[in-house]
């Protein structure tokens, strides 16, 4: 069995299937370049991450705000309506399109940065939601958007602090700390020394604050649990220090960030250690907290996604072998392109496994040299016409996908509904 089967990819006389199609006849029937989705994984992943959380006391919700950010396929949205799921959006367009998918507003969590007073109008048009404040600075734009809209009732808030930790697989997806690992600095979250004077601002410009939110960055292995927990020790000190100053948290957000596995030799991050730790934090911290909140992208969708690319030629340059394929990273999987330690497992659907293997680096067709999608992969050699499936497409591909070089962004089959 190879190490990224599942319920939704799996490997019958050597072809790959998606859920129960053969991936050729997909490619076949709707054209390539495709991304094929699975609900029944998405649904899956999520059993599995509330399983982790089950054994949180009575009288303690569990909310899970999933990041939209990832994947925001409207089928995909609607199968985590109907499951009960809250919503993590980050600019308005994400949160109209969470209303239009029928989320309640209430449901909703919007946590944006470098905001104007008109994004924050667009939000307030929607009164309850909760709105993550990411700066002291949003403050009086947020105060003088609640007055356009007339809005009476308290705005519930919570404020994302940066608690001068961070982890991301990627030093471009560090999200907290001083400065990510090459040195940038981190725009995010509050400092340390002005969340007290947040939470004071919000109540007396008479809003609600409800909440503290930290996200430390996205893609954790297994290496990154003890930085994850001494955050989440973090956290549980802040709310004490709020808890002094007046403020009692109804609660705490930790963010997403815990990742599936990319890679044979990744080892998965701990998410059922991650949880007991959390739950037990909470218990013992007598913070009266009544909700965690925890904001999963990629650990829902990552693996629930693929993308079939068609083999156009194999193309020999200076000893290298070329499988040149007629779709371009930065327009379907544009993570390779951008994060140099990004990894996409890539499969011959056709003949997945072989004895005979060759050394084979994956091109798209855009005019750039990142423009690749995996370099010396060792493969059964593809024939002009046949299919590749690039795996783990689920999350920030489509969503990061543009339209470089005025190629087309492929559409999108969500199974089950085709
Ligand atoms: C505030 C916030 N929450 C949640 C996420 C989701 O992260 P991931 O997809 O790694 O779970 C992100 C993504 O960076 C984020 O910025």
């Amino acid at each position: 069995m190879n190490w990224w089967e599942n319920e939704f990819l799996w490997v019958k006389k050597n072809k790959l299937y998606l859920e129960d199609l053969q991936a050729e006849q997909l490619a076949k029937k709707y054209g390539t370049p495709l991304y094929v989705y699975s609900r029944q994984k998405v649904l899956a992943n999520l059993r599995r991450l509330r399983q982790a959380f089950e054994p949180a006391p009575p009288g303690l919700e569990i909310r899970i705000a999933y990041a939209m950010k990832a994947n925001s396929h409207a089928g995909l949205l609607k199968a985590l309506l109907k499951e009960g799921v809250f919503i993590d959006a980050v600019s308005p367009a994400e949160v109209e399109k969470a209303i239009k998918a029928g989320f309640h507003e209430g449901r909703i969590l919007f946590t944006g940065t470098s905001l104007s007073q008109e994004d924050f109008e667009r939000v307030l048009a929607h009164p309850g939601i909760t709105v993550n404040i990411d700066a002291f600075e949003q403050i009086e734009s947020l105060a003088a958007a609640r007055r356009r809209r007339r809005i009476k009732s308290p705005v519930r808030v919570s404020v994302r602090w940066n608690p001068g930790l961070g982890r991301g697989f990627s030093s471009k997806t560090v999200t907290a700390g001083e400065r990510s690992s090459d040195g940038t600095p981190i725009k995010f979250g509050v400092e340390d020394s002005r969340v007290i004077e947040t939470f004071k601002r919000l109540q007396t410009l008479k809003f609600l604050p409800v909440g503290l939110h930290q996200h430390l960055g996205s893609g954790w292995t297994e290496e990154d649990f003890p930085v994850a927990v001494r955050a989440v020790d973090r956290m549980i000190k802040k709310a004490k220090e709020l808890q002094a100053a007046g403020f009692n948290l109804e609660c705490l957000d930790f963010g997403g960030g815990f990742g599936p596995k990319y890679l044979q030799e990744e080892r998965l991050f701990p998410l059922e250690e991650y949880a007991a730790y959390i739950l037990g934090k909470v218990e013992n911290s007598r913070l009266g907290i009544r909700a965690i909140i925890v904001e999963p992208g990629k650990y829902l969708v990552a693996e629930a996604g693929i993308l079939l690319v068609r083999v156009e030629y194999l193309k020999k340059n200076y000893g290298h072998l070329f499988a040149c394929v007629n779709a371009g990273t930065y327009n379907t999987v544009p993570r390779p392109a951008i994060y140099k330690e990004a990894y996409h497992e890539i499969v011959n659907v056709s003949q997945v496994n072989g004895s005979k293997k060759d050394r084979i680096t994956v091109a798209g067709h855009l005019c750039e040299t990142a423009d690749i999608f995996g370099v010396e992969r060792m493969m059964p050699r593809p024939q002009p016409g046949k299919i590749l499936a690039v795996l783990m497409a689920g999350a920030y591909c489509r969503s990061m996908a543009s339209n470089f070089n005025l190629r087309d962004i492929p559409q999108e089959i969500l199974l089950g509904s085709v």
